[in-house]
């Protein structure tokens, strides 16, 4: 089996010659960090670059990300999804506001004990902005590692990515451990990279690799398959009077929590169960029309949608948006088109739906 320590050395050389220039690579504070981190969780380096730095531009300090309402919050994360983690952002803001002063406290069980922040994270802010000796073992290094030691474990078992994290922590170079971890990051997304060949020619750990020394690193990281998505009918409406369209809040727990939506329901509808539906709100339906199926992946379920335009007549005052005797929870709303691209975020699951309010019908 490889020595590990022996992997420092050559790593730190290929990084100072190799690593990208990263905005959060330049002041690296926990701030800064923190916010790139969470970011890079689900979404690819090149797509994170421009929300990163409008998200530090707007809300450059923990304590305006704890004071931001929340619907600035959202519009500021619209595109990057798993909008739970920018609301525990602020939850875990708030935190640091009331008792750290608003800043993050240079303790790794305080930052680990904070809302949406794990081992992995936790990691990375304390060592790349405090410089502490802590692991950062995200999907890069769990394959760099499995294929460096040629272990079959799965890596999506807590116990494997534990395993790993003892391992990582034991050989973290005195004085560099944020480089340390940001190499074996860098190494797995630019040399060792997932899907398709990775590029053993140019990597510094070649002569170490037991998945190399054998030509199995196709094989490695061994991941249980996940289980089957469900998948769920639904029926999804454009539904417009003049310069007004529809929206409705979507409960606060559950998928999309909180977030806003087009007006939709459960299976495929037909032209009547539509109408109906539409009269069941008050409202009186000028004219109908199907739109194009869509289809979006959510990660444990997917939806297949049929969608229908309605146009109907003005609505009664209490359902416009602005209404004061309107009520979050009495559901559908009308808003301006216009207002609606600049205030309300609506989840991408729906957008092959929202250009058709562009349209006139
Ligand atoms: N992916 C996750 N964390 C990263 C980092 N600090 N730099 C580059 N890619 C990353």
């Amino acid at each position: 089996m490889v020595y590990l320590q022996e992997t420092v050395t050559p790593l730190l050389a290929w990084y100072d010659g190799h690593a990208r220039v990263l905005p959060w690579r330049e002041h690296p504070s926990p701030y800064r960090v923190w916010v790139s981190e969470i970011m890079l969780q689900q979404t690819r380096v090149e797509a994170v670059k421009p929300y990163f730095e409008r998200f530090i531009g707007e809300l450059p300090s923990i304590r305006e990300l704890a004071e931001a309402p929340e619907d600035r919050l959202l519009k500021l994360w619209e595109g990057l999804g798993y909008y739970n983690r920018v609301r525990n952002m602020q939850k875990a803001a708030r935190i640091l506001v009331e008792e750290y002063g608003g800043e993050m406290p240079a303790d790794y069980d305080v930052i680990l004990s904070l809302p949406g922040i794990g081992s992995y994270t936790a990691g990375a802010i304390a060592s790349i902005a405090f410089g502490m000796s802590r692991p950062a073992v995200d999907g890069n290094v769990l394959r760099v590692l499995s294929r460096l030691e040629k272990n079959y474990e799965d890596i999506l078992k807590q116990s494997v990515r534990r395993k790993f994290e003892q391992e990582v922590q034991e050989i973290i170079p005195e004085g560099r451990a944020g480089d340390f971890n940001q190499s074996l990051i860098e190494l797995g997304a630019l040399v060792c990279v997932p899907n398709g060949a990775p590029r053993c020619g140019e990597c510094p750990l070649e002569k170490l690799c037991g998945a190399h020394a054998e030509g199995v690193e196709l094989e490695l990281p061994k991941k249980t398959p996940p289980a089957k998505r469900k998948i769920e009918d639904r029926t999804v409406l454009v539904l417009v009077s003049d310069n007004k369209a529809a929206l409705r809040k979507r409960p606060a727990k559950g998928l999309l929590a909180g977030l806003y939506e087009l007006p939709n329901l459960e299976g495929r509808l037909d032209r009547e169960e539509v109408l109906a539906f539409v009269k069941e709100q008050g409202l009186s339906p000028i004219r109908i029309q199907e739109l194009p199926a869509a289809k979006h992946i959510f990660s444990h379920i997917e939806w297949h949608m049929a969608g229908y335009a309605v146009k109907v007549e003005e609505p009664e005052p209490e359902q416009f948006a602005e209404h004061p005797g309107r009520r979050e929870k009495d559901g559908i709303f009308f808003v301006e088109k216009r207002q609606m691209e600049e205030t309300f975020l609506i989840p991408a699951a729906f957008s092959a739906y929202t250009r058709y309010f562009r349209e006139r019908f």
